[in-house]
Order: structure tokens, then C-alpha cells, then sequence
């Protein structure tokens, strides 16, 4: 028998199709803590190429890797001292290449993070830029003013940055600089021209080497116009950001994506783009997403949702009409490396409409760490991650969610890593910060690192962790591990190839009654979620898969309990 081209091809979507990232399982992978190689503590290249295998069995289409980029890590790695290479830490870029390879191989795409609104207080250009007379063109690629009173003391404008702490900083020749995130973060300015070149040089730098995507780090605040009197930070934060705020999602900010669709589109396939964009209003979001722009844009609103079925649906409805107003797919997501893990948010207090925190503060302020419940917490994710595998577009996973982990609160003050704890400080920002969802995730259930490496880990693992090791999971037929790998089989088959599939639901009003949501998709799949704490009748059909037991009453009839979904096809 002959194989045509696309059984050849290792990726369930053919190497060639322009819409592969439509339905796409995204995992991603935060570097320094996936899995280290060589024992130094900090995970690196080596380590992920080594847990390929794991990566296929889960069953994702495409990894986004977060920075890995030389940076002196005072965000991260979100802080960026050479946009094209790799940190000496992490990898080299031979190390990068096999790594591109070897995951193309085993049928998953590569997408790279690009942080383009500040670069390192590292970068040449930054050190070029102090080391030169004001107004010279080395200062011009940064945001640089004169400070005011009579003798510049004062800074520009009393704008904090996002880490709390002040957003202008004095240089040593009395100029001071826009950091948005943190000292160590200079703005780039974009009315530069040199800093569009460089930018798209780096573009087609990774593109060449074969990445497939690429992930836009404050997508929505690159371009800026700032006036010679700049206004105050409550004169700021009252302007409406409608195209017009100076430092927020400008209308301008979309000549800069044409200029890169243009390079995604000197590829075949194009590359794609994702945006990180927060922005409240979803038709201003949709920009992104269209097809002239970046192409897609994550959506966090159920970052912000409670484990509610209101809450849920109409977060899916707006999404879905959304779509309709960009052409592109909707995109889902529940944790990422910013935000405390869903597995904690869903075991304390409801959020009630509260900003998700970044960090765990609402355990010591709103909801104590001994009120979590942390076996409510686990059954509602494993729910909230079936239900949101079932919706059309593409889910991004964040890695360890897969265990089923919970934010780790065990870390001491003296250990912490994040700039939201030690800029802003507790009285300053509205956390601990997101050193516990940035925690090495554990391979094994013993080791000097569970698994991570052969010494210990750049942050410290709770002894929780052993019973949440991949090896445990692995070994239980009923942990969340184990139902990741099932839910992503099965929707792989039921979700068509061409990436092409139905972008869209049905919702079943007769099911979906008081807190169950039920939906359906083509080829007879019913998705149904039970949000409250009573069990409901379960409809007849295949059960595919559920994301805890099911139960029964006397008669034989059978149960969806509270906090659990539950995957039927039906014909
Ligand atoms: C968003 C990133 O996800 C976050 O980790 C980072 O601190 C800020 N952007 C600044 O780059
Ligand atoms: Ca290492």
C-alpha cells in the first residue's frame, strides 16, 4: 500500500495547511522550568528536546515556548539582551535547531515568544543609549524625556509601572526613561524606524529556522504617542482606550502588524501570530485577530470567570460572536505562567467579577490558604479543561495544568524570583507574584528535583508534588494526566484534520438547564458540564470521556455529579 502524503506526514494537520493553528492544542512551555538537562538547576533545551516523547503522547500540535532569549532574568526572560539567540543557560542554537527538528518530527509546531514593547536594560542599544549625549540617535531607539522642576528632578509623570514602582527612571545625566513592567524593562520607541527593521530581522531570524508561530508580548501597547506635557497617571488611567490613549492599543499599533504579516506571508505556510492583548473590550481585541494583523489573539476572559455555567456561557457566546467579527478562530485558556493555576482558583472563593490576581494574595487577604479546597479545586479544572477541549478554536494549556497542579504558596520570601514581588512589593502590587505557578514541574515522585534535573530546582517543589509526578499519573488510569491524554486523543479524531473543522457550537437548551451547560458539535459529540454541587441525569449515548467518576441511582439511571464533565457522542 502506498501512503499518501498526509498519512506520511507526522502532524494530524498536513504540514502544508495554512490553518493548522485554527484548532490547535497549544501547549506552553515555560523553559527555565520544564526540565533540565544537565543538572544546573535551570531547565534548558536539552531538557525539553529530552521530553519530546512526552509531548506526543499528550497529544498537542504545537509547543509556544516562552523567552528563552539571553536576559538577565529581572522579568523571566521577558526581559530581553539579544532577541536572536539563545541564553548560554538554556541552549545554544545548534541546541535550538535539533530541538526544531526533532519536534517537527514528532508532528508538533514550534512558536516563539517575541517581546517587542521593552528590551533589557542588557541590550547593546539600551547600554549604547546611556553611554550617549541626549537626543542622539542611540536615546531615540528609548523612550527618554527631561525630567521636570528646576532641575529635572521630578520625573516626566507620576506613572507607575506595571510591577508597581515608579515607570520613568532618572539616568545619571538627569534624563529619565519609560519602563512600562520593570527598571530593567526600557520601552522601545516605535516611531522609530530602525526598531521596525530590527524587529522584522528577528522575525524572519526564527522564521528561518523554521518556527511556525510566534507569541506577541504586550501586542497592544507598542506604539505611543506621547505629548509634551504628558498627563498624570489618573488623567491616564481615565482616557478611554478607544484607538486614541497614548500608551494603550493606539489604532497605529496595527500598521506595525501589517508590516509583519507581510514577512509571516514570505512563508509557506505563513507563519502565524498570536496576540497577548488585554484589552476589555472584545471588538478592539478582534483587531488583532484578523488576518491582515497578527491572526489570532488570546482571550483571558475566563481567567476573570468563575467556575459558574452564567459565567461560562456567556464568555463562549461573546467569543464565538467575536470570531465572527476577526475571521479568525476563538482561543481559550485557563492558566499560563502569569496567573495563579486554575486548579487554586477554583478551590477558593468565588472571584465575583474581582481582576484574576497574579499571584496567590487572595489566599492571605480574601480567602486564607486554609480555605482552599483543594480536591473542589482539582475535580472543577479537570471539568473546566474538558468543557473548554470541546469548544471550537484553539486551547493553550499550560504546562503542569496536565498534572492537575495546584499554585504552590511554599515559597519564602528570600526565594522568590518574580519583579511583581520585589518592585512593587506587597503594599504596591496585588500579590506574591507568580513565582507559584512558575515552579519546576515534577517528572518523578522522588529525586533531588522530582525529575526536573539531577540536582535541585531554581525555585523550590512543595512535597506535594510526588503525588502530582508525571510517573505517578502515568501509573493511575484516573489522574488528570491520564484524562489530558484521553480528552486530546479523542478530540484529535473528532475535530476534522484540515483545520478546517466547524468553528462552531450548538448550544442544547433543554439540557443546559440551572448549572449544566451543554453543547453540541458536528459528528454527534455532546459536551455537558455539571457546575453545581448536585449530580443530574445523564443523557444515553457513548460516554467518550469524563473528567471524574460517574455515579448511578437506584434505578440504574446514570449520573453526572457536581464539578464534572462529561463527553457523549450520540447518533
Ligand atoms: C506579559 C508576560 O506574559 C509577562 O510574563 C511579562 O512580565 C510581561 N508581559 C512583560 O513582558
Ligand atoms: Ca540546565
Amino acid at each position: 500500500m502506498t501512503l499518501t502524503q498526509a498519512e506520511q506526514s507526522p502532524f494530524r494537520i498536513p504540514a502544508d495547511s495554512p490553518d493548522w493553528w485554527r484548532q490547535a492544542v497549544v501547549y506552553q512551555i515555560y523553559p527555565r522550568s520544564f526540565a533540565d538537562a544537565n543538572g544546573d538547576g535551570i531547565g534548558d533545551l536539552a531538557g525539553i528536546i529530552s521530553r519530546i516523547d512526552y509531548l506526543k503522547e499528550l497529544g498537542v500540535d504545537a509547543v509556544w515556548l516562552s523567552p528563552f532569549y539571553p536576559s538577565e532574568l529581572a522579568d523571566g526572560g521577558y526581559d530581553v539582551a539579544d532577541y536572536r539567540n539563545v541564553d548560554p543557560r538554556i541552549g545554544t542554537l545548534d541546541e535550538f535547531d535539533e530541538m526544531s527538528t526533532k519536534l517537527h518530527e514528532a508532528g508538533i509546531r514550534l512558536i516563539v515568544d517575541i517581546v517587542p514593547n521593552h528590551s533589557s536594560d542588557q541590550h547593546p542599544w539600551f547600554k549604547e543609549a546611556l553611554a550617549s549625549e541626549k537626543g542622539s540617535p542611540a536615546r531615540d531607539r528609548y523612550i527618554f524625556r527631561d525630567g521636570l522642576g528646576e532641575h529635572g528632578e521630578i520625573p516626566p509623570a507620576d506613572w507607575k509601572g506595571s510591577f508597581g514602582g515608579a515607570a520613568w527612571t532618572r539616568v545619571p545625566d538627569g534624563q529619565w526613561y519609560l519602563h512600562s513592567f520593570a527598571i530593567e524593562q526600557p520601552d522601545w520607541n516605535w516611531s522609530n524606524p530602525e526598531i521596525h527593521a530590527d524587529f522584522l530581522k528577528t522575525l524572519r531570524f526564527w522564521a528561518d529556522r523554521g518556527v511556525d508561530g510566534f507569541r506577541i508580548d504586550v501586542a497592544n501597547s507598542l506604539a505611543k504617542d506621547l505629548p509634551e506635557v504628558l498627563p498624570s497617571a489618573a488623567e491616564l488611567a481615565a482616557m478611554p482606550i478607544d484607538g486614541t490613549h497614548p500608551t494603550i492599543d493606539r489604532d497605529e499599533v496595527q500598521d506595525i502588524y501589517a508590516e509583519w504579516r507581510e514577512v509571516f506571508n514570505e512563508y509557506d505556510p505563513p507563519r502565524t501570530a498570536v496576540a497577548e492583548a488585554w484589552l476589555d473590550d472584545p471588538a478592539r481585541r478582534a483587531r488583532y485577530a484578523r488576518p491582515e494583523s497578527l491572526g489570532q489573539a488570546f482571550n483571558f476572559d475566563l481567567l476573570t470567570a468563575d467556575f459558574d455555567a452564567a459565567q461560562f456561557r456567556r464568555v463562549v457566546s461573546t467569543n464565538l460572536e467575536q470570531q465572527e467579527l476577526s475571521g479568525s478562530s476563538s482561543t481559550w485558556v485557563l492558566s499560563n505562567h502569569d496567573v495563579t493555576r486554575h486548579a487554586t482558583r477554583y478551590g477558593l472563593a468565588p472571584l465575583n467579577g474581582r481582576k484574576v490576581k497574579q499571584g496567590a494574595e487572595w489566599m492571605l487577604a480574601g480567602a486564607p490558604a486554609d480555605q482552599l479546597d483543594r480536591d473542589l479545586g482539582v475535580r472543577r479544572a479537570r471539568a473546566a479543561t474538558l468543557f473548554v477541549l470541546a469548544l471550537p478554536g484553539s486551547a493553550y494549556l499550560y504546562q503542569g495544568e496536565e498534572l492537575g497542579l495546584h499554585e504552590v504558596t511554599e515559597i519564602g520570601d528570600d526565594q522568590r524570583q518574580d519583579p511583581a514581588f520585589f518592585h512593587g512589593g506587597r503594599q504596591d502590587y496585588d500579590g506574591l507574584g507568580r513565582d507559584g505557578c512558575r515552579v519546576p514541574i515534577p517528572w518523578t515522585s522522588e529525586g533531588p528535583s522530582f525529575g526536573f534535573g539531577a540536582a535541585g530546582a531554581h525555585l523550590p517543589q512543595p512535597a506535594w508534588f510526588a503525588a502530582d509526578s508525571v510517573a505517578a499519573e502515568e501509573a493511575d488510569p484516573d489522574s488528570t494526566l491520564s484524562m489530558y491524554r484521553k480528552a486530546l486523543a479523542v478530540r484529535a479524531d473528532l475535530v476534522t484534520g484540515d483545520g478546517q473543522a466547524a468553528e462552531s457550537l450548538e448550544w442544547d437548551d433543554a439540557l443546559s438547564q440551572g448549572d449544566v451547560l451543554a453543547f453540541r458539535r458536528p459528528g454527534g459529540w455532546l459536551c455537558l458540564t455539571n457546575f453545581g454541587a448536585e449530580a443530574v441525569a445523564l443523557p444515553t449515548g457513548e460516554l467518550l470521556v469524563a473528567s471524574g467518576h460517574l455515579a448511578a441511582d437506584e434505578d440504574g439511571q446514570q449520573l453526572l455529579p457536581g464539578a464534572t464533565t462529561a463527553w457523549l457522542r450520540q447518533d
